[in-house]
């Protein structure tokens, strides 16, 4: 995996936003996935400057979000959703119909999970896969345990994870308990992943993730199976990497490379 330090949050964004700029501009009609929470408003924020100064193009662009909290409407303030349309869509030149996120409210969950793993599939597959990371070592809402080979369906959310999000509603008794997910298989098949973390608070989980061991106990870990994933994090999200200085050397020394 190749890992990025940067020495803060807006930083890490910056980066990340020229990787989705450069795939962008070598492939217009590129598919992105995407994610919600706090560690890719910073992202989104550049990539709506981008779009507004730079005049990046988002007009034949695909996204699919990773997941969707069971139960909140497209409405509900905290839902995915909503989320997505306030802080990106409604801001850039997205086509309406370009867009999909799980459903929360659907009457057929199972059917409508197979329909979302279809129409991946058919719009050519994701091309740049955006991740954030859970403290507890998720990615989208793999939760532990998760079959690394597990595709879009229905988890029920870890009580780690309900605590980590209560903050964004009146109380932890509000947090959804399950959530819509793609799986990990399905989020190992997009072409390149990028993962972002920022905080100490991730700095454990980072940690796990690139340099413990390929397990279900950190889902994230997964990422090491893949050959294009790169994690950009801000220095307090590196600062449990044993390898630090090594990754910092390494891009040091890459415009030198052969
Ligand atoms: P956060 O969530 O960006 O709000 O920290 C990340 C996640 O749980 O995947």
């Amino acid at each position: 995996m190749e890992i990025i330090v940067r020495d803060n949050a807006d930083q890490m964004s910056r980066s990340a936003a020229t990787v989705v700029a450069r795939v962008l501009n070598s492939k217009p009609n590129a598919v992105l996935g995407l994610a919600t929470g706090s560690t890719p408003l910073g992202l989104y924020k550049e990539l709506i400057r981008m779009h507004k100064d730079e005049g990046l193009d988002f007009s034949q662009v695909t996204t699919f979000n990773l997941d969707e909290y069971v139960g909140l409407t497209k409405k509900h303030p905290q839902s995915y959703h909503y989320f997505m349309h306030e802080n990106l869509f409604k801001h850039i030149n997205i086509p309406t119909q370009n867009i999909y996120i799980p459903s929360g409210t659907t009457d057929n969950y199972e059917a409508f999970c197979e329909w979302y793993e279809d129409q991946i599939e058919r719009c050519g597959g994701i091309d740049l896969q955006i991740l954030g990371i859970g403290s507890d070592g998720h990615i989208a809402f793999n939760e532990p345990t998760s079959s690394l080979g597990s595709r879009t369906r229905i988890k029920t959310l870890a009580k780690q994870t309900i605590d980590d999000n209560a903050r964004f509603f009146d109380s932890a008794e509000e947090v959804p308990i399950y959530a819509i997910t793609m799986g990990v298989g399905t989020i190992l098949e997009a072409r390149k992943l990028l993962l972002l973390a920022n905080g100490r608070a991730k700095a454990a989980a980072v940690a796990a993730a690139v340099e413990g061991p390929v397990t279900s106990m950190i889902t994230a870990s997964a990422l090491q199976l893949h050959h294009e994933a790169m994690a950009i994090v801000d220095r307090e999200a590196a600062s449990s990497l044993r390898m630090l200085e090594y990754y910092e050397w390494i891009q040091a020394k890459m415009p030198d490379a052969p």
